[in-house]
């Protein structure tokens, strides 16, 4: 036989029960969807009611289509729980994170063969993730570009890129958002990756960069950044151009300095002037991060780095937003 026990509330139990959340009257009325309530609602009850609707979002770890990393650490998870109300913007308060930052960025300026000597700091910034990170590259060869043909007295209203047509969405945006002319290699049946022959024929002297993709998104293959360089030096040698590469390295950039350190797809390319990588693909961490590395100054015009003095001492950035997490 089950016997089952019955326990007095007592007064403290019974309190709980009549503050239990779904036993209150805020649950019981609707919350409008598009517009403030009239009445504030009890932030347990307010939990409770956005924490349900989660519910019916999928599991991110049973979420295979986005290639984001959905599991860390555990200590990883504390950390960023420790460090989830900093404002990154303010370097000042936060020296420590800002000096992480710039570690990871020489950390990850020298995995990909950087010529930085040594006590030398890398050129890069840390972004929420490679779209952010290509506007910035993208950005920076268009200035370079415009700048040497104003020096020249040429025309600079009709900037263009290369890529193939495999390439990810953000260089669309990219190029709609900058006003920057999108060239695409067109893909061929069983060759689904930039050709870099092709590539070379389609640049011209409005050219601000070709770009190539390490780890295509629809099938993970690495496009020939080798040959690309070797192609393109010719051209620029003949034309007296001086057209650069800039690697979309978002997805293999974690991957090729393991698996293949011999392959040269990065600034041991004397072509390659920038690299971004997402850290949320296989650098294992959450989304949203990732990094754009020039290989030196001069491939970063100073006008387009901000000097921001107003929160303490001179802060140099080169972001699309100010106020950004820290994690
Ligand atoms: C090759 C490539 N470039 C850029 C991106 C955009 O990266 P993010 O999602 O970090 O902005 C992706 C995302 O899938 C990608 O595969």
């Amino acid at each position: 036989m089950v016997l089952t026990h019955v326990e007095e509330l007592g007064d403290a139990g019974e309190a709980a029960a009549a503050a239990a959340v779904f036993a209150s009257r805020y649950v019981q009325e609707p919350v409008p969807r598009y517009e403030l309530g009239e009445r504030s609602i009890s932030k347990d009850a307010a939990y409770q009611i956005v924490h349900d609707e989660l519910l019916l979002d999928s599991s991110p770890r049973l979420n295979l289509a986005s290639f984001v990393t959905t599991w860390m650490e555990p200590e990883c998870d504390k950390l960023i729980l420790e460090a989830v109300n900093k404002n990154y913007a303010d370097m000042d308060e936060y020296p420590v994170t800002t000096e992480l930052q710039n570690r990871c960025v020489n950390i990850i300026a020298r995995l990909f063969n950087a010529p930085v000597g040594d006590g030398e700091k890398a050129v890069g910034v840390g972004t929420v993730g490679s779209s952010e990170a290509i506007m910035l590259a993208g950005l920076a060869f268009k200035r370079r570009w415009q700048n040497k043909r104003k020096e020249a007295g040429k025309p600079y209203d009709k900037p263009n890129i290369v890529t193939g047509a495999n390439v990810q969405v953000c260089w669309e945006k990219f190029a709609r958002y900058f006003e920057v002319e999108l060239k695409e290699v067109k893909l061929s049946e069983g060759y689904y990756v930039m050709n870099p022959e092709k590539a070379v024929e389609m640049v011209d002297e409005n050219t601000i960069c070709v770009a190539a993709i390490l780890g295509s998104t629809l099938t993970g293959e690495f496009e020939d950044v080798e040959r690309l360089n070797d192609l393109l030096a010719a051209k620029n040698k003949r034309t007296k151009w001086d057209t650069p590469i800039h690697v979309d390295a978002a997805s293999g950039g974690f991957v090729a300095p393991f698996l293949y350190p011999e392959l040269e797809w990065d600034f041991r390319l004397p072509l390659v002037k920038s690299i971004n990588v997402s850290g949320h693909k296989y650098g294992l961490v959450y989304a949203g991060v990732g990094w754009v590395i020039w290989r030196n100054k001069e491939d970063l015009p100073e006008e387009l780095i901000f000097h921001i003095n107003y929160l303490g001492a001179d802060q140099p950035t080169f972001t699309l937003n100010f106020s950004k997490g820290t994690t």
